[in-house]
């Protein structure tokens, strides 16, 4: 594999300020009792090569041997791991925000139209630097990203992804029927694309591949049978699809699958169900469905804004806790209408809500953080604030705006619970409230720093 990129760097930085991750699921209980919250006032992180070698109190001084290294002051400052994002479309940035449709017709009237761009090489890796440093500007440092059924479309995330030194997990759409022109694959074209992907990205750097099939009805049983043989003969690879996201949807899944006993079953039959799959929504999955789930060891990327924006569902989140099973936190944009994971945990709080449970900023920052990388078998490099992690962190203002500012301020003078404040920031917080991100050590969004242009030349309409 010859690809260049910036590698990891040994330059040494120390950066200072208040600590927040977590070292347990704090689950679903209330925030005095939940368990695993890690709190550390004015601490300073000591980074060197991308990792964090050393996390001390500000109190102890800098370590011995960094005596030379600055230190990048932001006292004051909430600073956590960076989000991960674990199902979230690339090239939907051009869709967001797009009226009045629930899934089936937005996809045909919105959706396919903008993918099929993404066939020329220049749209594709353009859309990938807007999209990567859009999600760096909201906090997000690490994602499982669908591109577009164009194999230049991963490419181009891959470059972009690894020039960076991101943990990003993505791969060619697999797509063979039920699309426009432009739009559709074939099996064997597919199986040769994703080999090749494979070959070229899959455990380069921060790169995984992850077979990805859109969703069952825009797959050919006999693409998913190879999407099945990928899974099974690609070890370390993951997957990611969608699942049982709106009620029309697993009417036509039934139709076409009549042999299956479930929508999920479909992904099951194929072998495509294990701990690196990744199922967006299951917001309509039955109690055997969601026991196939927890045996495969997969997750469901629970997907806020956009259940609520298509009007597909409430998720119900506490059920899926309760019986086990791995939930993640994603933006689904274009779907979703926030690439900011604190605005999506907000949606989530009231899908929750809306179900009568209370979600906890406790269990809404775990599930965005560690839980995520735990999930992804990715625990041991990301999503945490300690020593051996790579250095993907977020730098916060505590309040951002005349509302927000005196609702922190309430919670300073009447000395409530960490969480009162913490909370306030999740709910009131979004993009506007980041300060810095890093990625492997490097800066990657700096607020109030002009970014690099990038060109909206590459829009262009294509004939229906
Ligand atoms: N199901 C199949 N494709 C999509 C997509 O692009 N977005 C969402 N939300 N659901 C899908
Ligand atoms: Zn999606």
């Amino acid at each position: 594999m010859t690809q260049t990129g910036s590698q990891p760097t040994s330059a040494r930085s120390i950066l200072r300020g208040d600590l927040l991750d977590f070292t347990a699921d704090p689950g679903f209980a209330s925030p005095d009792q939940a368990q695993g919250v890690r709190w550390r006032p004015d601490h300073l992180v000591c980074i060197e090569g991308g990792k964090i070698e050393a996390v001390v109190p500000a109190t102890a001084g800098v370590p011995f041997g960094w005596e030379s290294v600055a230190v990048d002051d932001q006292r004051g400052r909430l600073i956590l791991p960076g989000f991960i994002d674990t199902h979230v479309h690339c090239p939907q940035l051009d869709v967001i925000a797009s009226f009045g449709t629930e899934l089936l017709d937005w996809l045909n009237t919105y959706t396919f139209p903008a993918e099929r761009r993404y066939a020329d090489p220049e749209v594709s890796r353009v859309g990938a630097q807007r999209f990567l440093r859009a999600l760096w500007a909201h906090g997000t440092t690490s994602a499982v990203v669908f591109p577009t059924v164009h194999k230049v479309s991963a490419e181009a995330l891959f470059e972009v992804g690894h020039a960076h030194n991101m943990r990003l997990i993505t791969g060619k759409v697999l797509m063979d029927r039920h699309a426009p022109d432009g739009l559709r694959d074939d099996v064997a074209g597919a199986e040769r694309d994703c080999i090749d992907l494979i070959d070229r990205w899959h455990g380069v750097g921060r790169q995984s591949f992850a077979v990805t099939v859109r969703f069952a009805p825009t797959s050919t049983p006999e693409q998913l049978a190879m999407a099945g043989r990928l899974c099974q003969t690609y070890a370390g690879t993951y997957m990611q699809t969608h699942v049982a996201e709106n009620r029309d949807e697993v009417a036509w899944v039934a139709k076409l699958f009549p042999d299956a006993r479930s929508y999920l079953d479909v992904y099951d039959q194929d072998g495509l169900l294990g701990p690196r799959a990744v199922l967006a929504h299951g917001i309509w999955l039955d109690e055997t469905d969601r026991a196939v789930i927890k045996e495969r060891g997969a997750q469901i990327s629970h997907c806020p804004s956009s259940n609520l924006f298509l009007g597909s569902g409430l998720f119900n989140w506490a059920q899926a806790q309760q019986e086990g099973l791995n939930v993640s936190l994603s933006s689904d944009v274009g779907g979703g209408t926030s690439l900011s994971m604190l605005r999506n945990m907000g949606d989530a709080y009231k899908i929750q809500a809306l179900q009568g449970t209370k979600l906890t900023a406790w269990k809404a920052l775990h599930t965005a953080t560690t839980g995520a990388a735990q999930a992804l078998g990715l625990g041991d490099e990301m999503g945490l604030i300690e020593p051996g992690h790579m250095a993907d962190l977020t730098v916060w203002d505590w309040a951002r705006g005349a509302v927000a500012e005196h609702r922190d301020a309430v919670c300073r003078h009447t000395g409530g619970q960490l969480h009162e404040r913490v909370f306030v920031w999740m709910t009131l917080g979004d993009e506007r409230n980041l300060v810095q991100t890093l990625v492997g050590g490097q800066k990657v969004f700096q607020s109030g720093t002009p970014s690099d242009p990038i060109p909206n030349s590459t829009f262009k309409h294509l004939p229906a």
